[in-house]
This record gives structure tokens, sequence and C-alpha cells, in this order.
């Protein structure tokens, strides 16, 4: 079994004492090191809930430049799901950790680190980093230092959500005060932060969701954020023509399903309307009218955080980061999660798999 992990671990940053330690704590003396650590690992691609397994791993002395993190929490997003499934373009080779965000604190720092010190919060700045683990040794630079101030679960889930939310809303078309954005999956972490990022600069939203048992709960969650219209795909079908004129004004339209539902949010762009492709939740490929591409000017083109992070500086993007932390603390920007502790991995996950229906985020506890 040793011998097993000794040729997996490695390629998952995790080392195994050297053959005749036993125990890697008891052969190091004074050296900094990296507790042993539960971690969700899975050695090929597939189903999540088939490939993952939750293993012990042991520790190991950090090498030069090193930081060793205690994870606090950690999400599941729907592009780790991909990761394991392996259909997301970029993948850390397997045999692999899950997660790519997460928050943790630092416990231990090796020799050459000069930014990070012991007790700091960091996330990550670069995905691959394998966050589903109670423990973490990596080099310094692998990490962002984040603000204490914030609750854990909104440290660990500002990188990836609200940084698109964000990107999306400033990059792309020139949104002046007062205009509309349409977006479908309204209710992922993505959706809800459009709302708030949206209100605060005075733009209006129109919200298209799924149909459900609790559809006006709802909606009212989403119009307590600052949503301006929430409907289904159902309700807009049924709206009148002049209705249906009278929305379809927006400049931006975000689509993170596909499908029939990135039909619907073409419908309420307006003219030179921009629809941007960010996520693929139905799984459908997108089906348009000639018609409206036509006569509307409207314009598609995809959105990836991954390549803008590639395109930006960590400067940059710990900017970013902190500007959307501050609007937690100053209670303009919240959204709805579940917190599960790690040892109950395998309910998170069926959640997050959409097994039992709609789910919130998953985030992770390690404690
Ligand atoms: N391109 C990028 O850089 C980037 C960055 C971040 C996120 N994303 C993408 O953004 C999307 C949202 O991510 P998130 O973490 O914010 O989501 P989330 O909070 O995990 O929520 C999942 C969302 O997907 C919807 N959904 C799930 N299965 C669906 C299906 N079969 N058909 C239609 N809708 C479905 C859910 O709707 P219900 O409430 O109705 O269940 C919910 O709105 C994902 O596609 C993700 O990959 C892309």
């Amino acid at each position: 079994m040793a011998m097993l992990l000794r040729s997996l671990l490695p390629r998952v940053g995790i080392l195994l004492p050297p053959v005749g330690c036993p125990r890697l704590i008891r052969c190091l003396s004074s050296a900094a090191v990296c507790p042993p650590a539960r971690a969700a690992v899975y050695h090929q691609h597939g189903a999540p809930d088939h490939v993952l397994q939750l293993v012990e791993v042991e520790g190991r002395e950090l090498l030069e430049g090193e930081v060793c993190v205690k994870m606090l929490a950690a999400p599941i997003n729907p592009s780790d799901i991909n990761r394991i499934e392996g259909v997301y373009p970029m993948r850390p080779p397997v045999p692999a950790v899950g997660g790519t965000e997460g928050v943790g604190v630092v416990v231990s720092v090796a020799p050459g680190v000069s930014k990070l010190k012991v007790n700091d919060w960091v996330i990550p700045s670069h995905p691959h980093i394998g966050t589903w683990r109670t423990y973490i040794a990596k080099e310094e630079s692998a990490w962002c230092l984040v603000a204490k101030d914030v609750p854990e679960k909104y440290a660990a889930t500002v990188s990836v959500n609200p940084c698109t939310a964000l990107r999306m809303l400033q990059d792309i078309v020139d949104l002046k005060p007062g205009a509309s954005v349409v977006q479908n999956g309204a209710t992922s972490m993505v959706g809800q932060c459009v709302i708030q990022l949206a209100r605060i600069n005075d733009l209006h939203t129109i919200n298209l969701i799924r149909d459900r048992p609790d559809l006006d709960s709802v909606k009212e969650r989403l119009k307590a954020l600052g949503a301006d219209y929430v409907l289904t795909e159902e309700e807009l079908g049924s709206l009148d023509k002049k209705t249906l004129a009278g929305q379809a004004q927006a400049k931006l339209g975000l689509n993170c399903v596909g499908g029939s539902a990135a039909t619907a949010v073409m419908k309420l762009l307006g003219e030179g309307g921009v629809m941007v492709t960010y996520g693929g939740m139905a799984k459908k490929p997108i089906t348009l009218s000639t018609g409206p591409l036509i006569f509307k000017d409207l314009r598609l083109q995809g959105f990836w955080l991954g390549k803008w992070k590639s395109n930006h500086s960590d400067e940059e993007f710990s900017t970013m980061v902190n500007y959307l932390l501050q609007l937690v603390c100053d209670g303009k920007l919240q959204y709805a999660m579940d917190e599960v502790q790690f040892s109950d991995f395998d309910t998170a996950l069926q959640k997050a798999l959409g097994r039992q229906g709609s789910a919130l985020k998953q985030v992770l506890i390690f404690n």
C-alpha cells in the first residue's frame, strides 16, 4: 500500500517519507512540515461520485519557498465537476485532488518565503491546486493573500464566480446607468452576483430561472438582491408581442445554460446587443433564429475567467478579489451557500451534482 501511494502521491503534491523512515514527523527535527492530510483524490476521470475517494495522506517537510496551508473552506463548483469528469479543457493530470477554489490559513513557512507568514489567510492564485484537502504544501507564489475580516465562506468563494460576474459586466459592453442586462441561470452564484453588481452600477436585470416548486420564494429572494424582473422560460413564452417588445432592450445577455434558455436570452436583447456564453449547464447546444441576428445586429461571444487571469497580473487579480470582499464587508454582496463539514463530503457532492434537485452552492468546511 505504501509503495502504491508512493507512486501516486507525489503527483498530487504530497510526498511520503523516505523508505526506512516509518513516520515522517519523527524523522524531521526542526524543519517546517506540513502535517498529514485528508484529501478527496481521483485516480481517473469519470463521474465524481464514482471516482473520488477520501484518503489519508502523510505529511512532509516543506521545500524551500513553500508554505503549508490548513484549509478552512472550499466550494464545489461546476468546473470542478467538469475537471473530474475529464471534459474541462484545462485540468490537472491524474491522480489529482479535487477542488480549485478555497481559503486557508498559513500554519508553517519554509526558509525562502518572503511575503506570507503564519496566520495569514490565503486563496489559490492558480487553478489545479486541489483544495479539497485539509492541508496543502505549495510554493508561496501559488497563493494570494486575502483579508481576514470576511466570513470564511466568502473568502473561499470569491475568486471564481463573483470575479466572473464583475468581469462580464465591466469588460464586454459599455453599460451606461439605466441599461439592462438579461441572464439565464440567475439562481447560480454568478447570477446572484450579476444582480447585485448590476444594481450597484444602476443597471437593470431581467433574470430567467428554471421552474420549480418553490418558484415564488426564489423569485422573492432574487428580487431582494436587486433583480428587476425574474421569470421562467414558460412565463417569457406567454408574454404577448407588445410586452415582449417593451422588455427586449437589453444591451448584454449572459448565458450559462445553453439550449432554449440561450434562445430566451437572445429574445430579450435589444438592437446591437451581445450575448456572452460562459457556461453550459443544460449540456445542450445554442440554437438561434436567423432573423434577430440579421435585423437586430446581435453578436455572440464567449467569456472564460481563466483567459482573463492569464492576460492579467496577480496584482490585478488580487485587487479585484479585495474589491469584491470589501463589497461583502459593506453588506453590498451576498449569496446563498450551504456549509457542509468535509466529513460529509459525499452528501455535499450529491447535492452539487444535482442528484437531489436544485441545491445551494455547497461549501466544504474543514474543522
Ligand atoms: N466561463 C467562466 O470563466 C466561468 C466562471 C465561473 C462560472 N462559470 C460557469 O457559470 C455557471 C454557473 O456557475 P456557478 O458556480 O455560479 O453555479 P452554481 O451556483 O453552482 O449554480 C448552478 C446553476 O446551474 C443551474 N443548473 C444546474 N443544472 C442545470 C440544468 N440541467 N439546466 C439548466 N440550469 C441548470 C442551476 O439552476 P437551478 O437553481 O434551477 O438548479 C443554478 O442556477 C456554470 O456553468 C459554471 O461553469 C464559468
